[in-house]
């Protein structure tokens, strides 16, 4: 073999005429080199797609793994504030024009008719449980009928400018959905408390509440 002989005088002894390796030994070790890195990265992928893939068998589509382990579940507030503070001034109409618009549009596929079109008429006062029966899965699961009219005077429907005219805002508070919660303790609705944590009413220049 030609390029190992040469590589053995090339680094041989004290007497050895040093000569460096010859273009087809240099050409013969990068096409090694190349092939060593292409089965290497091939190597690298197939264990990323099998790791994925096994990733993945574990997944449910409907279901997250580990979402029993949230300590509160996430709320969200309407209209969205800076910094979850509504603040505004009353006899300025368009620093609550904002908040309006937000309502109106967060309340839109809350309506009766749209409501009675999607989901469920569920009896009142009872848990809606929609459990799979073993290998039918019962999915996607169907919601409760949430009318906007059941909001009374935030619903925006008698009142379109949802109390922020009048320094009495409404403000809307929603539960993110939490598979497999029980909401309520012994028959008792979950409650809300809230309050305004800085009130001022300013005469002259109207009412400022902050939320
Ligand atoms: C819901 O009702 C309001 C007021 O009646 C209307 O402006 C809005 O377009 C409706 N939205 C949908 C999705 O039907
Ligand atoms: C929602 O409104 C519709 C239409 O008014 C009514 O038929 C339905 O019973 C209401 N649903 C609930 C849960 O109140």
């Amino acid at each position: 073999n030609r390029c190992k002989e040469q590589q053995r005088w090339g680094g041989g002894g004290l007497h050895a005429e040093i000569t460096a390796p010859s273009s087809e030994c240099r050409s013969s070790a990068g096409g090694l080199i190349t092939l060593f890195y292409l089965i290497f990265y091939l190597f690298l992928a197939g264990m990323f797609a099998l790791t994925m893939y096994i990733m993945l068998l574990t997944l449910d589509d409907y279901k997250p793994t580990w979402q029993d382990r949230l300590a509160t579940p996430g709320m969200m507030i309407r209209p969205k504030g800076n910094q979850l503070e509504i603040t505004y001034t009353v006899s300025d109409t368009e620093s609550w024009d904002g908040f309006v618009q937000n309502l109106d549009l967060f309340l839109s596929p809350y309506n009766d008719s749209f409501q009675v079109q999607t989901n469920d008429n569920c009896p009142p006062d009872q848990y809606f449980i929609q459990e799979d029966s073993g290998e039918v899965r019962n999915n996607p699961k169907r919601s409760c009928q949430f009318n906007r009219t059941m909001l009374g005077d935030c619903s925006g429907m008698s009142d379109r400018f949802y109390g922020y005219n009048r320094g009495q805002p409404c403000i809307l508070i929603k539960l993110n959905r939490v598979i497999g919660m029980l909401p309520g303790k012994d028959g008792e609705s979950p409650y809300v408390t809230c309050g305004a944590k800085v009130c001022r009413i300013v005469v002259d220049s109207g009412a400022s509440a902050v939320l």
